[in-house]
């Protein structure tokens, strides 16, 4: 049986996918493969490990059984013809859990006290002058913290909230039960409800039909104009033509975004907006949990191999 990576991960079991499969390729560019580039790749193969820029559907799987991808989210992949297909599908669920979480937050933080600015300022002018109104942000302590999609990131993003002193309240596809609400101190409230009353709005649903550009022009002119918005889910969560238009008329609105609408492309305009602070989609990006990621994946492509179950398999 033949595997192939399509970057090189540090973290794999080697010496047991070694045992499991006859040939092993890994196609390290040092850059997403293109989609010509992944078509060539997986020619052959039966197994392979590959990322959240893979976009594989059943036209590229040609001889593919099992796609094991090195993410949570699957939306690169289209999960209905894989399955149509007969290939199963598995992925990272909970080990990039409080990594995500942190870069939320961190993205949070950084937002709403401009630090990103601050430091741009700095770094770019060679100044630190002290003034009473020099960078200064939103206050934290008492804010209403909106969190869109209260899966397990959601909660992580959601418990971290209770030390800062923050207000919570979410909207999800179904209801919390009642427990988890009081332990997590959360109260569910409808969407407009959420876009209307958040200080701060996290994402953190995944990319569906129903919550592709659920951020659009008319949501974002229902926010308040003080607010924060942060994105560590998807980038189409967001429509990013009618976030920059908001950003440029709303300079006190600011975001902070890990994920793009049509990464690796991001506008050039987005990251020259002062209101915008921009990380290359490196929300998991712990090296713990990016060994873990690896593990996993290794993992799963080797029960397939010696076909047993997968754990943490992938379903419509
Ligand atoms: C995932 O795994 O889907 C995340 O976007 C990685 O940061």
């Amino acid at each position: 049986m033949k595997l192939v990576l399509t970057r090189a991960l540090f973290g794999l079991p080697e010496e047991e996918l070694r045992k499991a499969f006859t040939q092993i390729e890994t196609v390290e560019k040092g850059r997403p493969l293109s989609h010509e580039e992944l078509k060539e790749a997986l020619r052959g193969a039966d197994v392979v490990i590959c990322m959240l820029n893979d976009r594989i559907d059943g036209a590229t799987a040609s001889n593919l059984k099992c796609v094991v991808t090195y993410s949570v989210g699957t939306n690169h992949l289209n999960v209905s013809e894989l399955t149509a297909k007969g290939i199963k599908i598995a992925h990272t669920p909970d080990v990039l859990t409080e990594a995500t979480a942190n870069t939320a937050w961190a993205l949070l933080l950084a937002v709403a006290r401009r630090l990103n600015e601050a430091s741009h300022w700095m770094r770019e002018e060679g100044r630190c002058d002290f003034g009473p109104d020099v960078f200064v942000g939103h206050r934290i302590e008492g804010a209403t913290l909106g969190i869109l999609g209260m899966g397990r990131i959601g909660q992580a993003v959601a418990r971290r909230a209770a030390p800062f002193g923050m207000k919570v309240i979410y909207h999800n596809r179904n209801r919390l039960p009642a427990a988890t609400e009081e332990a997590l101190r959360a109260r569910y409230v409808s969407a407009e409800e959420l876009i209307m009353s958040s200080d701060m709005l996290s994402l953190h649903c995944p990319l569906t039909s129903d919550t592709r550009h659920f951020i659009n022009e008319r949501s974002l002119s229902q926010m308040k104009s003080r607010s924060v918005l942060v994105n560590t889910s998807r980038g189409a969560v967001v429509d990013e033509t009618a976030l920059i238009a908001h950003l440029k008329r709303n300079p006190e609105f600011r975001v902070g975004l890990d994920v793009y609408e049509k990464e690796p492309q991001v506008p050039g305009e987005l990251l020259r907006l002062p209101n915008a602070f921009c990380l290359p989609h490196v929300g998991s990006a712990e090296r713990e949990t990016r060994a873990r990621m690896a593990q996993i994946c290794g993992e799963e492509a080797i029960r397939f191999a010696k076909g047993q179950p997968l754990r943490y398999e992938h379903r419509i």
